[in-house]
């Protein structure tokens, strides 16, 4: 008999929380079970089958007769936990059509708005401590000005196809290797010399990327692997057989977009460098700042844009076939030929139809 090695234990006066953190589920032991417990930690062969205690905590998972943890986790348990217990979160219901997501995005929307804001915190209510500033030079003509203005998330696209220019120039501005910064001698260890547009934690270049390909010109649809360094891609699976919104949290509305990226990290490169739990955190910043490049240079090449963190940990793993391997997804981003609408058509309609 083994520990399930997936629980952490709060305690909660008078109670024991056992926290089973990979498959979501919390147990309250009272005094009898946390004892029991605390023996079975301390040496599992003491399990007894005619023992109901030792029985509920079998059924309950707290106990396993098979040892199953073979994560590899070069972090301390903290972002361990953190990282596991936020992954495949157990969703009541993931909408199979538009029409499931726009009433359920709505009746959610309607539920937290029936709560109000929570208060501003900086406070402008002392004018006289108000320090103005000159108005914000927006050059008309610059291309930053220009996307950074111009970045929009949409959820309306009509799907058309991108053409494989597009394609190099989206994926090497926003996450190549730099050509332009070869000669620079930025780099302090050999492997380490490599720069793209985004800045990078520790100049490791963690976060990758993969193409979902829809509908790209030249490019049979499918999942492919972007290599940074030698700006090529290569084949990583075929197209999934579940519209793309199935795999996005149910958001149908985004089923013909033509490209999208999934942002992975590989954690054994951070783990390689900063051993304590706080480089989880830079994992994800590193990611936020691909993100908002990818955007900017799609908007700069008159795409529209859209991002979500929406998924199934497990279904993109093996989407990417990166399963069991100390690369994890992060976020997605994708662009596209839009109307420019922030809403899809089917909640335009749905806002209409309940206003009427
Ligand atoms: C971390 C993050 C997660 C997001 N997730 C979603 C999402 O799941 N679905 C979606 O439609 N938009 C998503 N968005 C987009 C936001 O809704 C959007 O940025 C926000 O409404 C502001 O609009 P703007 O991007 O047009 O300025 C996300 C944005 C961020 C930064």
């Amino acid at each position: 008999m083994h520990i399930n090695p997936h629980l952490f234990i709060l305690p909660r006066t008078p109670a024991q929380i056992v926290w089973n953190y990979k498959d979501h589920i919390q147990h309250e032991l009272d005094y009898d079970y946390s004892k029991r417990l605390g023996q079975l930690i301390n040496n599992p062969d003491l399990f007894n089958s005619g023992n109901t205690i030792d029985i509920q905590l079998l059924n309950a998972g707290i106990l396993t007769v098979s040892k199953t943890d073979n994560t590899e986790w070069g972090w301390d348990e903290l972002s361990k936990i953190y990282h596991i217990g936020t992954q495949n979160i157990p969703c009541k219901h993931i909408p199979q059509n538009i029409h499931e997501w726009t009433r359920e995005y709505l009746d959610h929307c309607n539920e937290v708005l029936a709560a109000p804001l929570p208060p501003a915190r900086r406070m402008l209510d002392n004018a006289s401590t108000r320090i103005e500033l000159p108005t914000p030079t927006t050059p008309a003509h610059d291309n930053l000005t220009h996307a950074l203005t111009q970045r929009k998330t949409c959820r309306s696209f009509t799907g058309a196809v991108l053409s494989l220019n597009d394609v190099s120039s989206l994926l090497y501005l926003s996450f190549g290797y730099l050509h332009e910064r070869d000669s620079s001698a930025d780099g302090i260890a050999e492997g380490l010399a490599a720069r793209r547009s985004s800045p990078s934690g520790g100049g490791l270049n963690a976060c990758e990327c993969f193409l979902l390909a829809q509908n790209i010109e030249g490019l049979e649809p499918g999942v492919y692997a972007y290599h940074p360094a030698e700006h090529v891609l290569t084949p990583v699976n075929p197209w999934p057989q579940a519209p793309l919104g199935q795999l996005l949290g149910g958001q149908h509305f985004i089923n013909n977009l033509p490209l999208g990226l999934f942002i992975t990290a590989r954690f054994d490169k951070l783990w390689w460098k900063y051993q304590h739990s706080r480089a989880y955190r830079m994992a994800f910043v590193e990611a936020g700042h691909l993100s908002q490049t990818f955007q900017l240079v799609a908007t700069a090449l008159g795409f529209n844009t859209w991002l979500t963190g929406a998924f199934a940990d497990d279904q993109v793993e093996s989407l990417l076939k990166i399963e069991g391997s100390a690369e994890q997804p992060l976020f997605f981003v994708g662009c596209g030929e839009s109307d420019g609408q922030a809403m899809c058509q089917e909640m335009l309609d749905l806002l209409r139809e309940e206003q009427s």
